[in-house]
């Protein structure tokens, strides 16, 4: 069996994804498997044609890669591969349309409002509907991207014409949400018909906010095994995660952020990344090696998930 291992691609997280390709290129050689790395452009499908691979394994983040695309022309070129299927990528890949199934579900998400900056005549205009809706502190997110790319924190009015402004440079569309005060969470889920979560961890980041340079410069992040919170909340995380894999249709693989409001006992669910990163400094290595899962053995597992 040959094992192409996709990586790199057009998105704002191509460095980051070049990694976790790199990371998993090794570990299935190490493991012995024929592998080989296909960094991928527009000409995707005439290399997977060249390339004569019998499975892929999906190491892209962000658009053209988690988002349901390269997952497509994977069905009709008929080459299994590992992951998500077409829908829950690019459902999970739009924090909008994860909040609509969430609320759906009656899993807990924080309070937002969504905006397209096409219907409002100007940024005071923007401004003046997120005011009128949410209360401050806000967090203002490209609803597509990854890595925390795209991401504005607005404790003051004043604040927000400017973040407003940085985060159309990504998108059209600004997902506005209330922000959370609490401690972020992360479940790592694995499996198909029947997900496990691996131990969740707590992240605390040395610099401000859990921003990119700190998920991607050693020693900026600490991933705390297991989080500082009570059992019972352990718990209800543990379930949410599950429950949130289960309605958006994960399969293989993913990763379930949080926000913890420990004080009031409650935990939101953020975000879904269908294809977490498996960088060095990465979260869902670690949960597995506190599982005792080595990430030679966890890329083996995330490559027979793809192959039921
Ligand atoms: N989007 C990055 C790769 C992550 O969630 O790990
Ligand atoms: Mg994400």
């Amino acid at each position: 069996m040959k094992i192409g291992v996709i990586c790199g691609g057009i998105s704002s997280e191509r460095e980051i994804s070049l990694r976790t390709g790199e990371a998993i290129f090794n570990a299935l050689v190490k493991k012995g498997y024929n592998a080989v790395k296909i960094d991928m452009n527009r000409n995707i499908a005439e290399i997977l044609k060249k390339e004569k691979i019998d499975f892929a394994f999906i190491a892209l983040h962000g658009k053209y890669g988690e988002d349901g695309t390269i997952q497509g022309l994977l069905e009709i070129m008929g080459i299994p591969y590992t992951g998500s299927g077409v829908l829950a990528s690019s459902l999970a890949i739009d924090k909008i349309m994860t909040k609509k199934v969430l609320l759906a579900e009656g899993i807990p998400t924080p309070r937002y409002i969504t905006l397209n900056s096409q219907e409002y005549s100007s940024i005071k205009s923007l401004h003046q509907e997120i005011i009128q809706n949410l209360r401050l502190p806000f967090v203002l997110k490209a609803p597509r991207e990854g890595s925390t790319i795209g991401i504005e924190f607005v404790f003051s009015e004043q604040e927000l014409p400017g973040a407003i402004e940085r985060v159309l440079q990504h998108d059209h569309q600004i997902l506005v949400e209330e922000f959370i005060s609490g401690i972020e969470i992360t479940a790592s889920v694995l499996g198909n018909d029947e997900p496990v979560v691996l131990p969740l961890i707590e992240i605390v980041s040395k610099t401000r906010f859990y921003d990119y340079e700190a998920k991607y410069t050693p020693g900026l992040s600490d991933h705390i095994i297991p989080p500082r919170i009570s059992h019972e909340l352990n718990l209800k995380i543990t379930d949410l995660a599950l429950k949130t894999y289960k309605a958006l249709g994960c399969q293989g693989f993913a990763r379930v952020d949080f926000m913890v409001d420990v004080q009031n006992h409650e935990a939101y669910v953020l975000e879904v990344n269908t294809i977490p990163g498996m960088t060095a400094t990465s979260l869902f290595p670690d949960a597995a090696r506190a599982k005792g899962i080595s990430f030679e053995d966890l890329v083996e597992k995330i490559l027979m998930l793809g192959l039921e």
